[in-house]
């Protein structure tokens, strides 16, 4: 079989052999595209820290630390500090009943800058944590491993987040799986603590982020800084309207806090905690699992922003919602109502009692210090007393615009980072890396409240999840850390989009046309000559309307013709006479929104308009001057790697090589591209017949775009008789599942993903070339995208991706 790839990433396979000892050097070079992979026989590298100004990349793996050259990861100058848990300790964790195969390891979970010669590192240490100094500049421990069970989990995989602020660690988790959780303030003392009794403050909260924000920063009372932590715990609360039995909280304490005198003695007199909401309300889904944040500064502390990846509780139904939320609505949040629960065992309601003063929970600000309360110890009894018995507010925090920036069915986000970037047009844009749990970077980009989708790649061979995700400015990469691997990837990849159309329609801040190719904006020197059109991803390119299309022999292009009228039919002509024929042996196909060129042949080069027909009359709307040439560079200039080993990684990295099946799928979904155009599209491809057929079979989406179903896939597709179908209006239905999943993708205009234009590469892989316009876009369209992603991914896995040959190495 052929070996073709889209990749722009060699995949290194860990192969024990080879890599040993620890630090292997890498086994390809990594010229292509950028993307480096750094691996070693280590496994998991689940902590990543990367300074602004840093050259090198510290990552925390199970039982080593690295140090890498942040440009080049797979640079063989690599440093390593092993750090292993003890074999009595090993035999210990194993008597606890832990398995001796993943957790009876020492895990480093915590990696981060401790003073500016030293760094701090935590281990689970096999299930017996320790902490370590960490000299950065020989990058060796410097002295013995200290205790570390008040700062670091025992298990590679308790929720945990923690952060050193002026030499002073602040952690979450639930360290010890018969311990509460908490949230700590370790060293130096007073060493603080959230309370358990009366009140218990948390509740089996699942940690996964935190953040400090410099609010006394400009401000003019004298404010403290906070430190915020992210977690899913337990519902307390009592709603009338929906029961969870776990939500997402934001939690917040005071930098300054010092604990009380008597009451809440090394206890946080300033913990207070409040609810995340990410909804689609009138679907009546409820985000509540959260999965990663990304905290944004802003020009001020109030610009904060706070991205989360949320899922379902329902944990066989994979979903992710991205809600963003702002610090001022926190803010808010934290000034108003609280709950309380007269006697345990109820459910928590809004207290509407008188409020002590000064108010409970608030930081030391001037306004206290002018009273004489100038540390927290100093604070009145009833105040802590108020506070120990009221850790949660009754008002929740709602998403910017109410809603989820995008809602994905079928894909699991696992972690996240955004960076601001600023557009052609001047605008700033946050740009959102997202991994998932089967090895996936999404890039999206911001654009007026809605996620776009840029590019999908693929990173890894074998599915396993985006453990940790950083982004640097700097070295103009992403670097991704897995179970097996790291991978650093450059931040936009424009040369992908080999014409003006591609670069325009991708939405993608870094790249712009500078009339000959898509370059990318940052190291461009003249980004006035630049085109750009982040906002619609449809202007700027020379007639626009009616293009100049150039295509690579043995290509599929879908010249774009949307009729306004339902009514209407689409003829095409080519220099003046008719298209004949839309079999696929005349190589061409005939859609509601335009006229796909399959395999093009360089005698199908020539003018082609598009008519509309009603009424007997004809109205030609658009024209295309389409060229085939045989010189255009291969899309992603890749050579096969004659190690064959290749990992595919692409836009959306669709291989289709084998089909001797079907000869060609080519699925493009045009659904309800305007509101209120009713169509539905059934679409099957025969197993082993050139027989296709696209129709139109009934309506389901409605003006609003609501939708009555969604797209199914039958099951039988392309293993049971070959028949591929499409079929949308009937509910989706899956094997084993309760509560029922998500009936619609996208329920109100959330973020477009719909491929409108696919196009065959390299004879064998798809590469999206345009996103759907969203506004336009009946939103439950984008599920049929989805679907087809799954199939034409399915066909990938089932059909192409060779076993590389370890010997070949
Ligand atoms: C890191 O890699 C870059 C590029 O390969 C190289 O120029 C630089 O000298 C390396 N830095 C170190 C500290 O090895
Ligand atoms: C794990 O422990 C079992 C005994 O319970 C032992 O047979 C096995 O070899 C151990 N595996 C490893 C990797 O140490
Ligand atoms: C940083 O902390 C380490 C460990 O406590 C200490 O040995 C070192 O002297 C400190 N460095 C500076 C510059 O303070
Ligand atoms: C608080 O104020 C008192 C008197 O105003 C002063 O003696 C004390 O040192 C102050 N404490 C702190 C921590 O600043
Ligand atoms: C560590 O990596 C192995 C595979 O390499 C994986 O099975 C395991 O789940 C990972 N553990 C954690 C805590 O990520
Ligand atoms: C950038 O391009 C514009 C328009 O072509 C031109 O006027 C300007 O001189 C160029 N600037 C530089 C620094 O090349
Ligand atoms: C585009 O093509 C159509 C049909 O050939 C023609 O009527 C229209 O004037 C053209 N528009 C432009 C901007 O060239
Ligand atoms: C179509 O484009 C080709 C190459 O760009 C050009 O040579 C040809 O004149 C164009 N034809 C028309 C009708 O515009």
């Amino acid at each position: 079989m052929r070996s073709t790839s889209l990749t722009t990433c060699p995949l290194l396979l860990s192969s024990p052999l080879l890599s040993s000892p620890l630090l292997s050097s890498p086994l390809l070079s990594s010229g292509l595209q950028g993307c480096r992979r750094f691996h070693s026989s280590a496994v998991n590298y689940s902590s990543m820290l990367l300074e602004a100004d840093s050259e090198r990349l510290y990552v925390g793996a199970r039982g080593a630390a690295f140090a890498l050259n942040a440009s080049d990861i797979s640079a063989s100058s690599a440093l390593t500090i092993e750090w292993e848990a003890s074999h009595e300790e090993k035999s210990r964790c194993l008597l606890k009943g832990k398995d001796n195969k993943t957790e009876c390891f020492n895990h480093i979970r915590f990696l981060q800058r401790f003073n500016s010669t030293h760094l701090y590192m935590c281990g689970t240490n096999a299930f017996s944590p320790l902490c370590a100094y960490v000299d950065e500049e020989r990058f060796v421990i410097s002295s013995q491993p200290e205790e570390g069970k008040d700062k670091c989990p025992y298990s590679p995989t308790t929720g945990y987040t923690a952060l050193i602020i002026d030499q002073q660690m602040y952690s979450a988790s639930q360290y010890d799986f018969r311990s509460f959780p908490d949230i700590r303030r370790n060293s130096p003392s007073p060493t603080l603590k959230t309370e358990d009794a009366p009140t218990r403050w948390l509740n089996e909260a699942d940690f996964v982020g935190s953040a400090l924000v410099r609010e006394s920063f400009g401000s003019d009372g004298g404010d403290d800084d906070k430190i915020y932590f992210f977690f899913t715990e337990k519902s307390q609360e009592q709603t009338t309207t929906y029961s969870h039995s776990r939500v997402a909280r934001v939690a917040r304490v005071c930098k300054g806090d010092r604990g009380g005198l008597l009451t809440l003695q090394k206890r946080w007199t300033s913990f207070l905690k409040t609810r995340l909401t990410c909804s689609l309300p009138e679907y009546d889904f409820h985000f509540n699992m959260l999965r990663s944040v990304f905290v944004t500064p802003g020009d001020t502390p109030q610009d904060t922003r706070f991205y989360g990846i949320f899922g379902l509780e329902w944990k066989n139904v994979k979903a992710s919602a991205v809600c963003r939320f702002s610090l001022s609505e926190v803010q808010e949040a934290f000034q108003g109502p609280y709950m309380e629960n007269q006697d345990s065992g109820s459910k928590w309601k809004e207290y509407t009692g008188k409020i002590p003063n000064p108010r409970p929970g608030t930081c030391i600000t001037d306004a206290l210090r002018a009273r004489g309360i100038n540390v927290s110890t100093s604070l009145p009894d009833d105040v802590l007393d108020f506070v120990r018995r009221h850790p949660l507010m009754s008002r929740q925090v709602q998403p910017s615009d109410g809603r989820p920036l995008l809602f994905r069915r079928t894909t699991d986000y696992t972690r996240m980072a955004v960076r601001v970037f600023e557009g052609l047009d001047g605008q700033m844009y946050h740009i959102l890396y997202m991994g998932t749990d089967d090895g996936w970077l999404h890039k999206a980009v911001e654009v007026n409240g809605k996620l776009h989708i840029i590019e999908e790649l693929q990173l890894f061979e074998d599915p396993q999840p985006v453990n940790s995700l950083l982004i640097s400015e700097k070295q103009m990469s992403v670097y991704v850390g897995s179970p097996t691997a790291v991978v650093q990837l450059p931040l936009s990849s424009c040369r992908r989009y080999t014409s003006c159309y591609d670069c325009i329609f991708s939405r993608d801040p870094d790249c712009g046309w500078d009339g000959a190719e898509c370059v990318d904006v940052m190291t461009h020197s003249n980004r006035s000559t630049l085109i750009q059109d982040i906002q619609h991803g449809s202007m700027g390119c020379k007639q626009a309307q009616n293009g100049t299309r150039s295509v690579r022999v043995g290509d599929d292009a879908l010249l774009q013709c949307e009729l306004s009228s339902n009514l209407a039919t689409p003829v095409w002509t080519r220099e003046g006479s008719e298209v004949q024929g839309y079999d696929l042996n005349s190589g061409f196909r005939r859609g509601t929104d335009g006229l796909l060129i399959i395999e093009a042949r360089q005698d199908q080069s020539g003018t082609y308009t598009c008519h509309s027909l009603e009424n007997n009359v004809r109205v030609a709307i658009v024209s295309y001057n389409v060229t085939v040439r045989l010189d255009l560079p291969p899309p992603p200039p890749v050579e096969p790697d004659r190690d064959s080993f290749v990992v595919y990684l692409s836009l959306i990295t669709i291989l289709g090589g084998l089909c001797v099946v079907l000869t060609v799928v080519l699925v493009y979904v045009g659904f309800c591209l305007r509101v209120g155009q009713r169509g539905k599209y059934s679409l099957r491809a025969h197993r082993g017949s050139a027989h296709m057929e696209l129709q139109t079979i009934s309506s389901h989406c409605n003006g609003n775009g609501l939708c009555n179903g969604v797209a199914k896939m039958h099951n039988g597709g392309l293993e049971d008789g070959g028949l591929l179908q499409i079929v949308p209006g009937e509910a989706y239905t899956s094997p084993s599942r309760e509560p029922p999943p998500p009936e619609c993708d996208f329920p109100s205009g959330l973020s477009a993903t719909l491929p409108s234009v696919l196009r065959r590469m390299h004879g064998n892989s798809y590469v999206l070339l345009r996103q759907s316009d969203s506004e336009n876009t009946s939103p439950l369209c984008h599920s049929f995208s989805e679907e087809l992603n799954k199939i034409l991914e399915k066909r990938k896995h089932t059909l192409l991706l060779p076993r590389p040959d370890e010997s070949s190495v």
